[in-house]
């Protein structure tokens, strides 16, 4: 099967609390983005590698590829959904069978995650990554009084890669132009289809605050045992 991967990179990263967005830290000697583009060369040719970005990052962006042979970056939208859109629109002319979305901000995306995401596509429209939740949710008000407790044994923290069969998911994004989900399997289970969990990694957490990038050195530079 043709495979194509779309990173989005295009964030501002707000709440990281830094001017520099956190897909161009460095976490050991690379940035944040090109550790996942490495991750992902592994698997496709480097032209059905695209990255999404914001034209305002132009060096940024340039400084964190050097070297590498890509095509050059989509420019992002002001919305992540939009800005994946823009990446898949950019993969038309490819025609690829399916497509793998990813976060710059989850630098620790290991061979095995992407290997149990494309296996479980030749099953289903969709696969995405998931972690259990540990922790007992609670639901409130806005005073922060409790109404409920949710069950968690159903529930599951989404990572990305999220992987799709290219159509179907650029058919989605089409569709839902201009609305805000904040990943990509929730258009396929709006139209009822079906989008499948597989094992994530906690290495594969997404990087938001300044603490996890501290955090993410450990699998970079693991503690000799
Ligand atoms: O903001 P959040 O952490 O959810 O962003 C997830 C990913 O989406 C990040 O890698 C970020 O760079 C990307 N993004 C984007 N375009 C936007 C907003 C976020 O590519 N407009």
């Amino acid at each position: 099967k043709k495979i194509a991967v779309v990173i989005v990179a295009a964030g501002s990263g707000s709440r990281f609390g830094d001017p520099i967005p956190k897909q161009y830290h460095l976490l050991g000697a690379k940035t944040l983005l090109r550790h996942c583009i490495e991750s992902f060369a592994k698997y496709v040719p480097s032209e059905l590698i695209r990255v999404i970005y914001n034209p305002d990052h132009q060096d940024l962006y340039d400084n964190s590829v050097k070297g590498l042979s890509l095509d050059a970056p989509v420019p992002g939208g002001v919305t992540r959904q939009q800005s994946v859109l823009n990446g898949l629109r950019s993969l038309e002319n490819e025609n690829p069978d399916h497509v793998l979305i990813h976060d710059a901000a989850r630098p620790g995306i290991s061979d095995d995650v992407i290997d149990r995401v494309i296996s479980a596509l030749a099953t289903y429209q969709g696969a995405i990554p998931t972690l259990p939740v540990l922790d007992t949710i609670k639901q409130t008000e806005s005073t922060g009084i409790i109404r409920r407790t949710i069950p968690r044994e159903q529930l599951h923290r989404a990572q990305t890669p999220q992987g799709f069969h290219f159509k179907t998911i650029l058919d989605a994004h089409q569709r839902f132009e201009g609305h805000e989900f904040t990943d990509d399997a929730a258009l396929l289970e709006q139209l009822g289809l079906d989008v499948v969990c597989v094992e994530g990694a906690g290495s594969n957490d997404k990087i938001t605050r300044p603490d996890d990038i501290e955090r993410a050195r450990d699998w970079i530079n693991p503690v000799p045992a």
